[in-house]
């Protein structure tokens, strides 16, 4: 590990610390180390000195506050499972983050939709300003099922941190169509013999062959983020259709279900892993093709309404391995209140073979010609918002 810009905090190094980050720190070994950067891909420890568990995560910020929450892996074979459920972190700059605990944990009930050994993936808490609830979203697989279950689930809490009570896991908008679906797709019959991948397949996927599929139970919702507009309407972006197109689907007032509006976005595009954000009016989509935990390359897209039409902009990386995010996948992105133009890319490095090793990448978004773009750096820190 670099020491550059890592000072080791013996205990009368607390002196060295920023206001505040000693009373954050009580408690813990007496060597914490304290960060004044980021270091992609390489362990990042919390203020315990123990590496940070919060995989495939997002970001909420109140009060000044910083609060990361994502999956708690563990070792070995079935890390990948919720064996503790997601857990929470907190910061006031960034680089340094305390352990809250588990916010929402896998119980041992087997009657449980979250029993231990679920999978509960790429969590996101928002905050209701009507209700003042934290409210969580995350990609729930029933136990056992494998993928199968395709699920999107809810949890609530009057604490940030949580603990978060959960609520359901459903299928999205059953029985509603995209707004942009005509009465041609909507009545239009399928082959149910079709072979996967041949163009009559490809022409019905993206005429919404899926769609009509499981309009009775509901569409499938996978990898999932949250984005809360300027106007507080939040909306839950998840991969559907087998993972072949993204929905963008409004939820209620209180955050709580969904309205019944949504729309598919790039259909047959195969996207997952996707992450939004807002830029001087535009909304920005980052997402990954699909290859399970290995990488491929980042897509990324542009629209000027959340209802699209999204505008597909190509690879936002650049530089050695853009070709393979760097190794990693995306899971969020965060814009840093009170910095003109700051917007971090959040990704994760997955280690299927061993999760709990999985590591963060995390790096600047620039812009050229109104475009993401997002170059590798070894080290780096806020200041480069300031150029
Ligand atoms: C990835 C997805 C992860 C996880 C994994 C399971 O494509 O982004 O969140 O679901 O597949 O194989």
């Amino acid at each position: 590990m670099r020491q550059g810009k890592i000072f080791l905090l013996l205990l009368f190094g607390c002196l060295l610390a920023p206001a505040g980050f000693c009373g954050t720190n009580q408690g813990s070994s007496s060597d914490s180390i304290l960060y004044s950067s980021f270091f992609p891909g390489e362990t990042w420890y919390d203020t315990d000195s123990v590496h940070i568990n919060a995989h495939g995560g997002g970001i909420l910020v109140t009060q000044g506050i910083f609060y990361w929450f994502g999956e708690h892996k563990t070792a070995g074979y079935g890390g990948n499972t919720a064996q503790v459920g997601i857990r929470c972190y907190s910061s006031n700059d960034l680089y340094n983050w305390k352990n809250e605990g588990v916010a929402l944990a896998s119980v041992d009930d087997p009657d449980s939709e979250i029993v231990r050994g679920c999978v509960m993936e790429r969590p996101k808490v928002i905050y209701n300003q009507k209700t003042g609830k934290f409210v969580m979203w995350f990609h729930l697989e029933l136990k056992g099922q494998g993928y199968s279950a395709a699920r999107t689930a809810v949890a609530v809490s009057d604490q940030v941190t949580g603990p978060y009570r959960y609520i359901r896991s459903f299928r999205v908008n059953p029985e509603r169509w995209p707004m942009d679906f005509t009465e041609e797709m909507k009545n239009a019959t399928d082959d149910p013999n079709l072979k996967s991948w041949t163009p009559e397949w490809v022409e019905a996927v993206n005429d919404g062959m899926f769609v009509r599929r499981d309009f009775k139970c509901g569409q499938m919702a996978r990898d999932m983020t949250l984005f809360v507009d300027d106007d507080g309407k939040a909306y839950h972006i998840h991969a559907s259709e087998e993972n072949l197109t993204l929905h963008v689907a409004e939820l209620t007032e209180d955050y709580l279900d969904f309205t019944g509006k949504w729309i598919r976005v790039m259909p047959g595009g195969h996207n997952e892993a996707p992450a939004i954000f807002k830029r001087n009016g535009l909304y920005y989509m980052i997402t990954s093709g699909c290859t399970g935990w290995r990488p491929n390359a980042a897509r990324s897209a542009v629209s000027g309404s959340i209802w699209g039409p999204w505008e597909p902009l190509g690879n936002p990386c650049r530089g050695e391995h853009a070709e393979l995010t760097f190794f990693a996948q995306s899971t969020f992105v965060l814009q840093v209140p009170g910095m003109k133009n700051a917007y971090i890319f959040m990704a994760d490095r997955w280690r299927p073979r061993n999760p709990i090793d999985g590591r963060y990448v995390w790096l600047p978004i620039t812009f050229e010609e109104e475009k993401p773009v997002i170059r590798w750096m070894d080290e780096w820190d806020l200041d480069v918002f300031k150029k």
